[in-house]
């Protein structure tokens, strides 16, 4: 989603600028923007499309603007308005421009008494009040801060915005509720939407809280609190990673983290295991109770490795879960009365529904707690408890080595639950971190059917709808499955739990439609055979993905591809997450085979910022 940058005090703005926004180009966008104050003129160029679209107009003035010290831009992705270069960022108002990111809720109201006073508006964004309100505000007060303070005051809704005028080299900058983060340099300083889009540049970054605000010039920054109170903020010292940004030799970024896995599980497993039999998890500070559940939210891919913890959870410790997606827990008045705790699971931790549904959470007194790849994002830093997935920067918008790292925390948690509670033996405990270890090596063995899933996708790359089908724990597979497939290859699928099938989707089969079930030994593969037959009778083409215990029992099945067993008491306990390399292979090499733009699927976004 959106991505913002403003840099002041640096020879060559625009470029690291230009630099910035490559580093955002993860959270998705339609088209770019720069503007910048060369001998006080305001400037800006724009562009539809990839950021390439931009480089190569900003490549034409390089030389004439090399000597450029402040500059702001923007990768937009469209919410009010047309992808049209009208609606690119920066939006100009006179001598101002402006970056935003998020939503401005009243910017109708706001262009309404703008109108009045007879504001021409040239975009169909609700962004376009902002620069407005600035330029009229300047001409009373003649004072750029003063005017942007006012708009601040003025507008509503969850927003990260960055303004400059002619006059002056300073930023000013104000967030609610979307990310915004200050980086300092030696002699410049920065913004950016993130910490590590900015790592380059700087050493070291101050996280303004909600609702602060500021203003940056080459040499100092000054912050304002909601209460336009001046105040200090942390400065944290933050390592560049970009340098491990790389494809490493695969041809998508998402092949890497796929193929990732193994090891990133051994961090995410290596954080939680730090002593012999000890899982690294707190339970009292989730604030657990007898006789209260647990509420989880969480949205996307997050929000079906929920639905797979509260198999794990309700199975080992008896504890009620109920998992909701953010989007709906936040207006629907939840009852609470039975829950004490509240986890939200966030790979990006800037979700703003999920930051939402949190903060609603904690408005109800609910204790809570983040399962969270970046360390520092909204999500954590508003939580009152976190547990950090440890998998690395993830570049492919759609969720893959976080997904996986997300269980693996997810299942620890239900583990150290159990043994709290004394749900399970101590014996059972250890055996299960002995074999927690073991995963990491197992999803090497999965990866290595590679070849099996590359045929798999070459058969039904040109299908237009496709079902995923799983039961029990792997019910939330196969939606999972689902998603991936129809964000990167466009092709239409869904995902059903097996025994739902003749309650309605059975009446979508039609000779030839693919049909992908995830299957493991738990006890119920019978029952969900028999539901593949009933496909299978209805000329479904069934694709089944399953360990190798069923093997006899699946004979008339044609196209299988069979995944190695796991240890006999923990193979159908880890099958989520065993199962989700099939469902990322299969979705990856279908996108790979159609030609789509696998790291950034069109229309979506890595982190989404607007409701
Ligand atoms: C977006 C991404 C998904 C992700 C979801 C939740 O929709 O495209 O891949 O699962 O957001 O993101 P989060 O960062 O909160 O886990």
């Amino acid at each position: 989603m959106c991505g913002i940058v403003g840099i002041v005090g640096k020879n060559n703005a625009c470029k690291h600028a230009l630099n910035v926004l490559k580093n955002l180009e993860y959270r998705g966008y339609d088209s770019a923007g720069l503007a910048f104050l060369k001998n006080n003129d305001l400037n800006t160029i724009k562009a539809l499309g990839k950021l390439n679209e931009l480089k190569s107009k900003f490549e034409t003035l390089e030389e004439e603007i090399k000597d450029v010290l402040i500059a702001i831009g923007h990768t937009r992705w469209a919410t009010h308005g047309k992808v049209v270069l009208e609606n690119t960022h920066p939006i100009l108002s006179e001598n101002i421009a402006v970056v935003h990111n998020g939503i401005i809720e009243n910017h109708d109201q706001i262009r309404l008494e703008l109108k009045e006073k007879k504001v021409i508006f040239e975009t169909t964004t609700d962004t376009e009040v902002i620069p407005h309100l600035l330029s009229i505000s300047m001409k009373n007060t003649n004072n750029f801060f003063n005017a942007c303070v006012s708009v601040v005051d003025k507008i509503e809704g969850a927003y990260a915005f960055a303004a400059i005028h002619s006059s002056k080299e300073e930023i000013f900058v104000a967030r609610k509720t979307s990310p915004l983060v200050l980086g300092l340099g030696y002699g410049y300083n920065i913004v950016g939407s993130d910490a590590q889009s900015i790592s380059q540049l700087v050493n070291e970054v101050i996280y303004l809280n909600d609702g602060d605000y500021a203003i940056l010039n080459k040499t100092k920054i000054q912050i304002y609190d909601t209460n336009n109170m001046k105040v200090e903020r942390e400065k944290i010292n933050i390592k560049s990673n970009y340098n491990i940004l790389s494809k490493n030799g695969y041809k998508h970024f998402m092949e890497k983290e796929i193929h990732e896995q193994p090891n990133v599980l051994i961090n995410t497993i290596g954080s939680l295991v730090r002593e012999e039999n000890e899982l690294n998890i707190f339970p009292e500070k989730m604030n657990i109770k007898k006789n209260y559940g647990i509420t989880i939210c969480a949205a996307g891919t997050s929000h079906y490795a929920a639905m797979v913890g509260k198999y794990w959870i309700e199975k080992f410790s008896s504890v009620p879960v109920n998992v909701e997606l953010s989007s709906e827990y936040r207006y629907r008045n939840p009852a609470t009365s039975m829950y004490s705790s509240m986890i939200v699971i966030s790979q990006s931790g800037e979700s703003i529904d999920t930051l939402m549904a949190m903060r609603e959470a904690k408005r109800l007194n609910l204790k809570t707690t983040a399962i969270t790849n970046v360390e520092n994002s909204s999500i954590d830093r508003e939580a009152d408890y976190s547990i950090y997935t440890h998998a690395g920067p993830e570049v492919g918008v759609a969720s893959t080595k976080s997904f996986t790292s997300q269980l693996i925390v997810l299942l620890s948690i239900a583990m150290k639950i159990a043994i709290n509670n004394k749900k399970i033996t101590i014996d059972k405990y250890n055996d299960f971190i002995k074999n927690l270890k073991l995963v990491p090596n197992f999803l090497s063995k999965i990866l290595s059917l590679n070849e099996e899933f590359i045929k798999l996708a070459q058969s039904i790359k040109n299908s237009q709808n496709i079902l995923y089908l799983g039961r029990g724990i792997l019910y939330p597979l196969a939606l999972e499955g689902a998603l991936k497939l129809k964000e990167l290859s466009y092709i239409h699928s869904e995902g059903f739990a097996a025994g739902e099938m003749k309650h309605g989707p059975i009446a979508l089969i039609e000779e030839g439609m693919p049909i992908i079930m995830f299957l493991t030994s738990d006890g119920m593969e019978e029952k969900s055979i028999s539901n593949l037959q009933e496909a299978l009778a209805r000329g479904g083409n069934i694709f089944l993905i399953s360990d190798k215990k069923n093997l006899k029992k699946i004979h008339n099945i044609q196209n299988k591809v069979i995944v190695p067993s796991f240890q006999e008491n923990w193979n159908d306990i880890f099958s989520p997450i065993f199962m989700s390399i099939p469902a990322q292979l299969i979705a990856y090499h279908v996108a790979r085979e159609r030609g789509t733009d696998v790291d950034q699927p069109r229309n979506l976004a890595k982190s989404v910022t607007v409701e």
